[in-house]
């Protein structure tokens, strides 16, 4: 094993950049070779020549998007995701996954929010937590990215995120500082600057807050492209810069004749990015999984996800009817976004009517291509199933409409004229606004961006093989003008995050605005009844909250329970609730379950930027365990009393009375 003071000082430069778009050098072959690539959907591996130049790319299993795996609020779903990724990094010889994305969907439009897990900083914590540790057990390291504040595509480069302390703190590092608990190996910084200096040259947040604080002792990488000079990113601790960069050699060896970059700080990186070759190196990694079993992992994982959202006169699941398959924006399903988390995927495609006939051979699915005199023809049917997409999302640009394509709205609203019972597929990667058409549809499935497997998941569901389980995981705002947010952006250079904490349901709840569809909201087939809450208190700040769902159905069901904190009377403005934890839970027909979470110092705190830390304040607190954001079942509240000297006087002291 060999350390920085092992290799010469060229050879030390040219490790702190890339040695092409995915692997680092050798250092004359004193060190192995390691090869990343993305991505969070599983493996985009690109195939070098000789001369690192791109020849073509490996074909792999097309998992879930990270949105679709949020909207399954499972944990294990989330774990078997990660491994299933990671099966195929190892049998192609890759060592790290440059995945997960946790950045917060603070706008509905963020082209990349299929990406990314949700609106609420405790959901995608502890989801990206899952996804690592589940790459990581299989001996595959990941890229927890993009640190940080980068919610929005467009001027992704040049924009600085002007958002203050407190809601930095609390809503755009909790999902990294969560995250980091599974302890990726590396931190990938984002392109944008964050209150007026680029990421990568950010010391305060790379050094102080990443390192020091949050006790991040990995590498921390550049995203592609985005290190302005390499010797200021160095003196903020940025360990590797990718990809290649002809600059780079040239901008480090002047600083270094120029004493602006020390010995100590090279090789602290150097040290870094060697530890994390040998880990690479060091791992008992072994492939697992056939490509037929990645292929029932990713079907599997996509039912976990998707959410039924309407579903009137139980319409839903059908079976033994007639039905007509309408594919308005076409017969093979949206199954992710574009970019670098695209997946080129080699899997046999089905349609969707098809699969819908195996699963029900006592009903009749009929696919429709042409349109026009087939609205008529609807009246003949027992339901009609339209399949749409929204505006497509990918990396580099934002969306500018949260609607589906026009011509599902057109057949939604001919086809509503002849037959009531429309049951709407829609495969999109983040919120879409649903007011224009929600009541000439009975059943609205939200299937998500999900992968290869999304067919197979949906047929299963609409056959009511197994119950929908998946809730949102971020609001659906009624349209667009009534998003808590647009962007505000000011120019190419500037985002002011002027909506601070009133992020998603944080507004919406806080403001009470009305919403297509809330936070953590999703239907099933069963029906629970929530009772019995208890609360233990254990510590000062900890505490214990169980309580009961009953099935009362006759159908085996999973439900996502969510554990909500209002903190009453609070002497700084605080959001109407906050999610601070969650269980999924298969509850069979007629059974009860109970369940306990956990509270504690954290699910009261805020970031008091007077004390500069994190403040939990003497107060009543009301706790509450809902089905959704909006559909609370239990509450109650509880007294937090703390006897230390960061609690505030009393007014009446000060005032002498
Ligand atoms: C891209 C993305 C990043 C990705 C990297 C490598 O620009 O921002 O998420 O991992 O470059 O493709």
């Amino acid at each position: 094993m060999i350390t920085a003071k092992d290799l010469t000082l060229e050879e030390k430069f040219l490790l702190l950049t890339g040695r092409d778009m995915w692997r680092l050098t050798n250092a004359n072959g004193k060190l192995p070779e390691i090869f990343m690539c993305d991505g969070p959907s599983g493996l985009r591996m690109e195939i070098l020549d000789e001369n690192g130049e791109k020849t073509g790319t490996i074909p792999a299993t097309a998992m879930p998007t990270i949105s679709q795996l949020a909207n399954s609020w499972n944990r294990e779903t989330v774990y078997l995701n990660g491994k299933t990724i990671a099966d195929e990094y190892v049998e192609h010889g890759a060592h790290i996954n440059l995945a997960p994305g946790v950045n917060i969907k603070r706008s509905p439009l963020c082209g990349r929010n299929f990406e990314y897990f949700s609106e609420d900083p405790y959901l995608a914590g502890a989801l990206s937590y899952e996804y690592i540790k589940g790459v990581q057990d299989k001996g595959i390291g990941t890229s927890l990215k993009h640190f940080c504040a980068n919610n929005k595509e467009s001027y992704r480069v040049s924009a600085s995120s002007e958002v203050d302390e407190r809601t930095l703190r609390e809503i755009y590092l909790t999902p990294f500082e969560m995250a980091l608990k599974a302890k990726p190996w590396t931190v990938m910084c984002s392109y944008n600057l964050i209150n007026g200096v680029y990421a990568s040259e950010n010391k305060k947040l790379l050094k102080k807050v990443l390192r020091d604080e949050f006790g991040f002792n990995g590498v921390i990488m550049s995203d592609w492209g985005a290190v302005g000079n390499r010797y200021k990113a160095l003196k903020a601790t940025l360990d590797l810069q990718m990809p290649y960069h002809r600059c780079a050699l040239p901008e480090l060896k002047d600083a270094y004749e120029k004493g602006l970059i020390t010995d100590e700080e090279i090789d602290y990186c150097v040290n870094n990015i060697i530890d994390l070759i040998y880990k690479c190196h060091s791992q008992n990694t072994k492939v697992e999984y056939t490509k037929e079993q990645r292929h029932q992992n990713a079907v599997e994982i996509a039912k976990e996800g998707v959410v039924m959202l309407k579903n009137d006169n139980d319409l839903l699941p059908i079976k033994g009817k007639k039905v007509m398959v309408v594919t308005a924006d076409g017969p093979i399903p949206r199954i992710g976004g574009t970019g670098s988390a695209n997946v080129s995927a080699d899997f046999k495609f089905i349609k969707l009517c098809d699969l819908l006939q195996e699963k029900d051979p006592t009903g009749s699915y009929n696919p429709v291509y042409t349109l026009n005199p087939i609205y008529t023809q609807c009246a003949e049917v027992d339901a009609v199933l339209i399949t749409c997409f929204a505006e497509a999302e990918g990396e580099a640009y934002d969306r500018t409409s949260l609607q589906i394509s026009k011509f599902a709205i057109e057949c939604i609203e001919e086809i509503s004229k002849h037959n009531k019972n429309i049951i709407l597929l829609v495969y999109a990667g983040s919120a879409i606004e649903t007011g224009d058409w929600i009541d000439k549809v009975s059943s609205l499935i939200y299937c998500g961006y999900g992968g290869e497997g999304i067919d197979q998941a949906l047929a299963s569901i609409i056959t009511g093989e197994v119950s929908p389980s998946g809730k949102l995981a971020e609001t659906f705002p009624v349209s667009l003008d009534q998003a808590s947010c647009k962007f505000n952006q000011i120019n190419g250079f500037l985002e002011d995050y002027s909506e601070k904490l009133m992020v998603g349901y944080r507004y919406y709840d806080t403001y009470n605005k009305q919403v297509g569809f809330p936070f953590g909201y999703g239907l099933s087939y069963a029906k629970f009844e929530y009772s019995d809450m208890q609360i233990k208190k254990l510590g000062d700040t900890d505490f214990e909250v169980s309580y009961t769902i009953t099935n009362t159905s006759k159908v085996d069901a999973k439900e996502v329970s969510q554990l909500y904190v209002k903190h009453i009377l609070p002497r700084v403005i605080r959001p109407e609730k906050e999610l601070k934890g969650f269980s999924k839970d298969l509850i069979k027909a007629g059974e009860s379950k109970r369940i306990t979470l956990k509270l504690d110092f954290r699910s009261f705190a805020y970031y008091n930027v007077s004390l500069d830390a994190w403040h939990v304040e003497n107060a009543t607190y009301e706790i509450m365990v809902g089905a959704s954001s909006r559909d609370i079942k239990l509450t109650q509240k509880i007294k937090i009393e703390r006897a230390d000297e960061t609690q505030n006087s009393t007014y009446t002291h000060i005032i002498g009375s």
